[in-house]
């Protein structure tokens, strides 16, 4: 990163950082010792060939995945170990891979559940206003950000695979994250979706929200994102800004590589 950025980011505060990260699968090394920060409102991607690590990474950081050694530290408390409802409780959310949504829920009902979850997990999470009461004001808010409005009575089952991706993103929505991980979320998404799926993910970072972007879409990330962090076979090769990392030829020799 240059200098430049670097005083930009560290005058807003760290929100997460990860420390020597290790995950192994049955002694395969999947992840080996990576570390970053990311600062209060940044929009970073983390980018890097498939099979490099990035998955199993925010695995780690959301809880989905125990690593098997290292540190994760979410504005200042240790939550390496923690269960991904209580990393979710401390405002952090994340979008699979593979879109997790009720299939056989409307799509109003799909943002609601996590509101109704975060109900029943009782009293100990922060409480914001929108926190108590009706959370169903918040849900069409958010259904008419993402132009989902319209599909609300519709199974989710029905919508298109980039529609079901917004969806997902909705009901990360509402549980008011402060930090949002994302994995592949323009994979396999029509390009005017996409375009759409870029104007939410500004409109919520332009809310102060932080971002983690995974992705192997390099145009999308370097358009999109103010930082990158670039994984190689489990260790972390470089980060920077995106013209740094353009005209990085180890980034090149990865990618050309495989
Ligand atoms: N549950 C698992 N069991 C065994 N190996 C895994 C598992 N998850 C991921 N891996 C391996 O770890 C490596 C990194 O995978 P992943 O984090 O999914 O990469 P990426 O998201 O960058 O494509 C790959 O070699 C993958 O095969
Ligand atoms: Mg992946």
């Amino acid at each position: 990163m240059s200098p430049n950025a670097n005083a930009r980011a560290s005058a807003k505060g760290t929100v997460l950082e990860v420390k020597k990260l290790v995950k192994e699968f049955g002694g395969v090394r999947a992840v080996n010792g990576v570390s970053f920060t990311i600062q209060k409102n940044e929009l970073v991607g983390l980018i890097g060939p498939n099979g490099s690590g990035k998955t199993t990474t925010i695995n780690m950081i959301s809880g989905v995945l125990k690593p098997t050694s290292g540190e994760i530290w979410l504005r200042g408390e240790r939550i390496d170990g923690l269960p991904p409802y209580a990393i979710a409780q401390r405002r952090l959310g994340r979008t699979f891979q593979v879109t997790q949504v009720f299939r056989r829920m409307t799509v109003l009902e799909n943002l609601l559940v996590p509101a109704f979850a975060r109900a029943g997990a009782g009293a100990g999470a922060s409480v914001s206003a929108q926190r108590d009461g009706d959370p169903r004001p918040r849900a069409l808010e958010i259904l008419r950000l993402l132009r989902l409005d319209h599909l609300k009575n519709e199974y989710a089952g029905n919508l298109s695979g980039g529609q079901q991706k917004l969806l997902e993103l909705g009901r990360v929505l509402m549980l008011d994250p402060e930090i949002i991980l994302l994995d592949e979320p323009f994979a396999g998404v029509h390009p005017k979706l996409k375009v759409q799926l870029h104007e939410v993910i500004r409109a919520m970072h332009q809310e102060g929200r932080t971002f983690l972007i995974v992705s192997h879409d390099l145009q999308t990330v370097f358009h999109l994102c103010r930082r990158l962090i670039v994984l190689a076979e489990g260790t972390k090769l470089c980060e920077g800004l995106p013209h740094e990392i353009r005209d990085d030829e180890r980034v090149a020799e990865v990618y050309l590589g495989r």
